[in-house]
């Protein structure tokens, strides 16, 4: 497999289960180490890249939402833009505008934790939380499977709109939509 994402590229990466979209996702992150072949960054091989640095600059939707549960939605959303040492304010702001993207109301959610959440609800956070801090790349792995369809395509539409600033790599829409979705934000199935 071998292919290029340009910046504000969308990508759409298909698959059947167990083929290994998620290895792919986690070789790019350096959650697991590659033997063969290589992935690079902006020019850069992963491998020989910091990890620190190289995670803080990819925001990564992971497939089973994994929300720290002793943490507040607005905390668990601003992990990584605390870690930046991001301002209070300018957190706070994000993690409102991120809550309102995603259709939750931030101040009915922000101060609730994630067993307070339904599945779908936790999905959403899981993904305002890989675009915290505005990465350069995100990796979303079956981000939407959770969601019902009418606020799924809001969702989406929202995130076209984001496209045109960041360059965001969806994983595995459900097929009925993905074919559009990609004509409609001239994305790449791969
Ligand atoms: N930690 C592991 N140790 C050994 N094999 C693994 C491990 N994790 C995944 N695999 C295997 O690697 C293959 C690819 O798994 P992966 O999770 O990448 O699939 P996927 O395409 O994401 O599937 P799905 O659509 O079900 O999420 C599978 O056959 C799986 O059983
Ligand atoms: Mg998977």
């Amino acid at each position: 497999m071998t292919f290029d994402i340009q910046k504000g590229e969308t990508v759409i990466y298909l698959g059947p289960s167990g083929c290994g979209k998620t290895t792919t996702l986690r070789l790019t992150n350096r959650l697991e180490s590659i033997t063969r072949g290589t992935v690079k960054m902006n020019g850069q091989d992963v491998m020989e890249m910091d990890t620190v640095q190289l995670r803080r600059q990819m925001g990564y939707v992971i497939q089973d939402i994994g929300l720290f549960p002793n943490k507040t939605i607005a905390d668990n959303i601003a992990v990584v833009p605390k870690l930046l040492n991001w301002e209070h304010k300018k957190i706070a702001e994000r993690v409102d505008e991120l809550l309102t993207m995603v259709r939750l109301d931030p101040d009915i959610f922000r101060s609730r934790y994630p067993a307070e959440l339904s599945g779908g609800q936790q999905q959403r956070v899981g993904v305002t939380r890989g675009l915290a801090a505005d990465p350069e790349i995100v990796m979303m792995d079956e981000p939407f499977g959770a969601i019902d369809l009418i606020n799924r395509e809001q969702i989406q539409d929202e995130f076209l709109r984001l496209q045109e600033r960041n360059s965001i790599c969806f994983r595995r829409w459900p097929k009925h939509c993905w074919k559009k979705r990609a004509l409609k934000s001239k994305s790449r199935a791969v």
